[in-house]
């Protein structure tokens, strides 16, 4: 029996797919246990490039089972649409291959208009937008946890389903008259348009925590796959500029109805740099050429939605506590190959708050916001590393950037990405 968590440790696009494709090979069910459309997860096979955001990455392996599980807040129109991108391109996704909790939320249309509208309101009146994906995310959990949400089990229901949808919007278009000037909006339409698409879900839905369980019991081997990052845990992360859901390795458990008990391992993984889309703090930030330096070389643009990522040094502050708070047992470092033709590269050891050396991450974000980062400085290298396949073949500069990390760390560096393809990633050890 095995399971293991892949975290991401920063604020997102660490690189999670690329080790999730190659841990899938090896595992037997892949399971997304929170975060929705937001997420934006790609993989490069040979010339092909995927990028995926609700249906796990693992659905490109032959004999794997994927599972979005109840943590996750599903809008339908997307994974219908999702679903049927994948099968043009050839890949094979029925009711055996990827299962759906009857028990994840959906995301309604209204909630992405809420979304998209409250960001555009705190623009307008000079607040700070959260940056969202507008994908509906944040109004979906905001549902769930209110106990005015609509679950994917719903959908058969239908006339529970309508009353449950005119029961929201009557809420709802109050506050969309009065804060948002908008028309009401129909619940029967709404409904209606949402019903239309139960029939392309109807054969992958599934009580998924029986199901893993299950699956845990007959010796199957799980890979949990997060989305976001740990420092945009809603708990944990840089709150209030964080996600909805519990990104950090918890989530896993509580996201598909497993004991954490059963959830031997979790991989954090981290970028060789720092990354960071939306509003929040960010104390590593370059606003210089080196950082538009890291965003061209790491093509550092989202998958979600095009944004420009703002790029910065790798922070080991932040990475600690991520760390800490997820249990990470071992750390895929990504994207070396990015850090080619820096003269010198830095590393974040501690920030100076209020002249106080600070090495612990702060939970106050305006100690965050006011954080001046401590560098080391490492000597870099010119050499591209895209073709190398083992870490004694890389430049030695980059080995002792790396071996620099790992002493910082508490737990080893197990793996090195060092490009696109989907064998770059050097295993370290055993
Ligand atoms: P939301 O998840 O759309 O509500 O956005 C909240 C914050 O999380 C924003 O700063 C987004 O840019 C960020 N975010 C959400 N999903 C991702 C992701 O997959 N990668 C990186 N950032 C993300």
């Amino acid at each position: 029996m095995s399971a293991i968590a892949i975290v991401g440790m920063q604020w997102g696009d660490e690189g999670k797919a690329k080790v999730l494709d190659a841990l899938a090979e090896e595992t037997d069910i892949v399971v997304r246990y929170q975060g929705g459309a937001n997420a934006g997860h790609t993989v490069v096979v040979g010339k092909e490039k995927y990028a995926f955001h609700l249906v796990p990455s693992g659905i490109l392996r032959e004999n794997k089972v994927c599972v979005i599980a109840n943590g996750c807040v599903v809008d339908p129109e997307q994974l219908v649409n999702e679903v049927e991108g994948l099968r043009a391109r050839g890949v094979r996704i029925d009711g055996t291959n990827l299962l759906l909790s009857d028990r994840a939320h959906l995301v309604m249309p209204y909630h992405k208009l809420i979304d998209q509208l409250s960001e555009q309101k705190k623009e307008s009146s000079g607040q700070r937008k959260i940056g969202t994906t507008g994908r509906g995310i944040g109004p979906a959990y905001v549902d769930k946890v209110a106990r005015s949400g609509l679950r994917v089990g719903d959908l058969f229901r239908p006339d529970y389903f309508t009353r449950r949808v005119e029961e929201r919007l009557t809420e709802l278009n109050v506050i969309l008259k009065s804060l948002y000037g908008q028309d009401a909006l129909s619940a029967q339409e709404m409904a209606a348009q949402v019903l239309r698409l139960s029939g392309a879900l109807r054969p992958f839905v599934a009580d998924t925590a029986a199901y893993i369980n299950a699956a845990l019991k007959q010796g199957k081997r799980l890979l949990f796959e997060g989305a976001q990052g740990s420092l945009l845990d809603v708990d944990h992360g840089t709150y209030p500029f964080v996600t909805s859901s519990n990104a950090t390795a918890g989530g896993a458990a509580t996201g598909s109805g497993v004991s954490p008990k059963l959830i031997k391992t979790t991989m954090g993984i981290a970028k060789a740099y720092t990354t960071r889309v939306g509003s929040g703090p960010f104390p590593t930030e370059l606003t210089d050429k080196t950082g538009e330096k890291l965003r061209e070389r790491g093509a550092e643009f989202g998958t979600t939605t095009g944004r420009p990522r703002r790029c910065g040094w790798l922070d080991m502050v932040a990475l600690r506590y991520a760390i800490e708070v997820s249990g990470a047992d071992a750390i895929a470092l990504t994207k070396l190959d990015v850090l080619t033709g820096h003269r010198e590269l830095k590393i974040c050891t501690g920030y100076q708050i209020d002249g106080q050396t600070v090495v612990r991450f702060p939970s106050d974000l305006s100690m965050v916001e006011k954080a001046v980062p401590v560098y080391e400085t490492m000597r870099g290298w010119r050499e591209e590393i895209e073709e190398v396949r083992s870490f004694e073949a890389l430049p030695k500069a980059a080995r002792q950037y790396v071996e620099r990390i790992e002493e910082l760390l508490t737990v080893p560096i197990a793996y090195v990405g060092v490009g696109k393809a989907r064998d770059a990633l050097i295993r370290r050890g055993k």
